[in-house]
């Protein structure tokens, strides 16, 4: 009977098992509904490891981070390709990256690593803070002035300046001959529409990991679709200033692939998402913070005075644009910890590793645990961000929360009197680590230094509340808020 419902029956020396009440989907609500309580409430009743099924599947969830290591350094038992490469698959529509498929020899993690990171970082860097500027001053995306402040959403405003900004930054700007009034306006509609396009896309993509077709949702597929087409290799090759990352996977899709053009080209739409769909409520939550909290906005103003006045700089909205290197950048301990605390906050990233065969897990406290081939293991990430024992008031706003005494960056976080190694973890772990992490830090890094020093900036309601997390996108990677909240920015006076 057992067999007959799908129900697993828990076998000696494997950990305490739920199968939910409703056949196939099991748990999926309840979790759903919010992942945090409803696994707090298991670890009570079960301890450091128990299984629940979830949509079809077993997951095991790890909640002793002192444990996390079993899972993160690259055991033999253990295979982070399987679950990747087909969520990758059922959301954006190209063949399968796998290398066990035979579609192509591309090492994808390989490619990350080179274009996304070390020598391929000053260039990548370079390229956002100039778009940033141009879009920030000097286009009709942002309209300041210095006479009367501008009302916009915080939400809407880190949406189209990002986007924009990373978008050029990633896919370049696109060739023309035509007048470059002309050209900026033509590239700026492709922009836009790429925007709205992917907002449609995006808003489904939970759906899409949960394994429903996309012929399902009209709109976003045809979002995704439009997106896919502004990518076909005719279109990227008229563009220029295209960024390693893009122009050395076109390069590999031709030369180590058999995907047809229109998969190809949905690789690209993966990356345009991989590089945005984070990033863009991240720089919300590190912007909506800053601008309430008093004393985060003094100390990270002063930072962003210092190393102005160290390298020479003045911002002047008519006036040379600022650069900043990635070692000046790297040096901003305050806005680093501006934005870490943003993310601690609004971060639900699940890291998972598929069981390759059946085997013994071995915790941190000499339990060992079955684990049978197929199965998921997870971790979740939030239980740590918000452990009180690890961040004391851990629903609270602390902008110096990951700063020392000198000012640098914190990294010594304990849980019953024991050092940490794991204790933030929005961009995953270990191999699967989030490749752009470095440029994504960079990127909301130079955001907030030039928004702090063109703009005042102010929240029309100084008492406003935080925005709840929308729990719907739990899971997979930062929150976006359930609504906009307003501000009001203009260019700061000169003397
Ligand atoms: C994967 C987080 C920005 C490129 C991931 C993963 C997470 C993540 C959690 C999955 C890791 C796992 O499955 O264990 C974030 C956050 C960002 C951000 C929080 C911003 C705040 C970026 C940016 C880029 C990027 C700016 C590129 C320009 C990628 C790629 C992958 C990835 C290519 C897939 C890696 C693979 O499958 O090997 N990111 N990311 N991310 N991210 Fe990011």
């Amino acid at each position: 009977l057992w067999l007959a419902v799908g129900i697993r029956r828990r076998n000696p020396g494997e950990p305490p098992v739920e199968n939910g009440l409703i056949p196939y989907l099991g748990c999926a609500l309840q979790f759903g509904a919010n992942p945090l309580q409803f696994l707090r409430s298991r670890q009570k009743k079960y301890g450091h490891i128990f299984t629940c099924k979830i949509a079809g599947q077993y997951f095991h969830f790890l909640c002793d981070p002192f444990s996390y290591h079993a899972v993160i350094r690259q055991g033999r038992h253990l295979d982070w390709m399987k679950f990747h490469f087909a969520t990758s698959v059922k959301a954006f529509g190209h063949d399968s990256f796998d290398p066990r498929h035979g579609h192509t020899t591309e090492n994808l993690h390989q490619t990350f690593l080179k274009t996304l990171q070390g020598e391929a970082l000053p260039s990548l860097i370079d390229a956002m803070m100039g778009h940033l500027q141009d879009i920030m001053l000097d286009s009709d995306t942002v309209r300041p002035c210095a006479e009367r402040w501008q009302v916009d959403g915080i939400f809407v405003f880190c949406y189209k300046v990002m986007f924009e900004s990373g978008y050029l930054t990633l896919f370049g700007k696109e060739l023309g001959r035509d007048k470059p009034q002309a050209r900026q306006a033509a590239q700026r509609a492709l922009v836009l529409n790429a925007l709205e396009n992917f907002k449609e896309f995006d808003k489904i993509f939970p759906a899409l990991v949960a394994g429903l077709p996309i012929h399902v949702f009209k709109s976003a597929h045809s979002a995704r679709e439009n997106l896919a087409k502004t990518m076909h290799a005719d279109n990227l090759s008229k563009r220029e200033n295209v960024s390693d990352l893009i122009s050395m996977r076109m390069i590999l899709n031709d030369s180590l692939s058999t995907f047809n053009d229109i998969s190809k080209a949905r690789t690209h739409v993966a990356l345009l998402w991989a590089s945005q769909a984070n990033t863009l409520p991240a720089t919300f939550w590190s912007l909506f913070y800053l601008i309430r909290s008093p004393d985060a906005m003094k100390a990270a103003r002063e930072e962003v005075q210092k190393v102005l006045q160290s390298t020479g700089q003045q911002a002047e909205p008519n006036g040379p644009r600022l650069t900043l290197t990635r070692e000046e950048l790297d040096n901003m301990h305050v806005l680093d910890s501006v934005i870490k605390e943003a993310m601690r906050l609004s971060s639900a990233s699940m890291n998972v590793r598929v069981a390759k065969e059946n085997f013994l897990l071995h915790l941190d406290n000499q339990e060992a645990y079955h684990i049978r081939k197929d199965d998921v293991i997870a971790l979740y990430p939030p239980m740590l961000h918000f452990d009180p024992e690890i961040f004391e008031d851990p629903y609270e706003y602390k902008y110096d929360r990951f700063l020392d005494e000198d000012g640098q960056e914190k990294n010594t976080f304990f849980r019953g009197g024991r050092r940490l190694r794991y204790y933030y973890m929005p961009f995953g772990s270990g191999v699967t680590k989030c490749p752009g992490r470095f440029f994504a830090i960079h990127e909301i890094k130079q955001f907030l230094t030039l928004a702090l020093s063109y703009f005042e900036m102010e929240l029309l309601d100084p008492l406003v509340k935080v925005p709840p997390l929308d729990q719907s996108r739990a899971g997979l990677g930062i929150l976006q808020p359930t609504y906009d909240v307003d501000f009001r920015y203009k260019l700061k006076s000169h003397p």
